[in-house]
């Protein structure tokens, strides 16, 4: 790893790593040529890292890879897209109601960064407006290219992919390659839609990862059927606060599974 990092990511999402992601950083080895990110949500571990020589971020979610793209090719469009909006119910509930697949790219990144940025707890697959007596709007349209700007700059040379974790893995899987994974949590596999990710792709994750030529880096809630599943990898144990749950703030434990012994680095 190269040049230093420590950004942040421009989305809150749910399970994202903001509090945990110097932890999975300190264990992640300088001698790799490959980082890729199979299930990458807001990415904060990338956000945070420091640059590799080549670096993938996947997901899933159409919507969120089509923003990633936008911000990295189309910045000062998509910017134009937020002049004269506001944050307000009406907008909310507007942009809800428009199906993302009538949209143009640039304005499906728009409609779900408005959405992700201004539901209640970052829930995307059933969001609700969030409101608070107790503090400002995520969404601060004074800021918007301040804030993707940054995000724009870190994602200038990263590959953006948009396909099933499985395929992702088969296509980067080298010696060089560290992957970092972190997967729907055990018990909340519904959590990003249904159907993404089932009970039964842990253990195929388990049976992949056991082929792997690369390392890989996986984090995943504490619980014994996870440490079953993955028995046969290194299992550190860590504790962290959710950033975005309604258990917010309180300390749960994670486990980060490896196929290697981390030697950690100073925080
Ligand atoms: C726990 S979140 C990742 C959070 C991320 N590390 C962060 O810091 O924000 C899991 C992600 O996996 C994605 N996902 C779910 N099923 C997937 C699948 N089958 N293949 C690829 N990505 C998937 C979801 O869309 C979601 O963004």
């Amino acid at each position: 790893m190269t040049h230093q990092s420590a950004g942040k990511s421009p989305l809150a999402w749910l399970g994202g790593k903001k509090k945990l992601a110097d932890e999975i950083i300190r264990r992640m080895p300088d001698d790799h040529q490959a980082y890729c990110e199979v299930f990458a949500g807001a990415a904060w571990v990338l956000f945070k890292k420091p640059e590799s020589k080549v670096e993938i971020i996947n997901d899933i979610n159409r919507d969120l890879v089509t923003l990633y793209r936008c911000v990295k090719h189309h910045l000062e469009e998509l910017c134009k897209q937020f002049k004269w909006m506001l944050v307000a119910r009406d907008e909310f509930d507007r942009f809800l109601a428009t199906p993302a697949e009538t949209l143009t790219d640039i304005q499906r990144a728009a409609r779900f960064y408005y959405l992700a940025k201004t539901s209640f707890g970052a829930r995307i697959s059933k969001p609700t407006f969030g409101i608070a007596a107790t503090g400002p709007s995520r969404l601060n349209l004074l800021r918007i290219e301040e804030d993707l700007s940054e995000a724009h700059l870190r994602l200038s040379r990263v590959y953006i992919e948009n396909r099933p974790y499985d395929q992702v893995i088969d296509r980067f899987d080298k010696p060089g390659t560290l992957f970092y994974l972190d997967p729907p949590y055990w018990g909340c596999e519904d959590d990003y839609g249904k159907h993404l990710f089932s009970r039964d792709d842990f253990a195929r994750l388990a049976a992949q990862l056991e082929g792997l030529k690369g390392r890989f880096i996986l984090s995943l809630n504490d619980r014994p059927e996870v440490r079953e599943v993955f028995a046969n990898f290194h299992i550190d144990s860590v504790r962290t606060r959710y950033t975005v749950s309604a258990k917010s703030n309180q300390e749960v434990g994670e486990v980060l599974i490896t196929n290697f012994k981390p030697r950690l680095k100073g925080l």
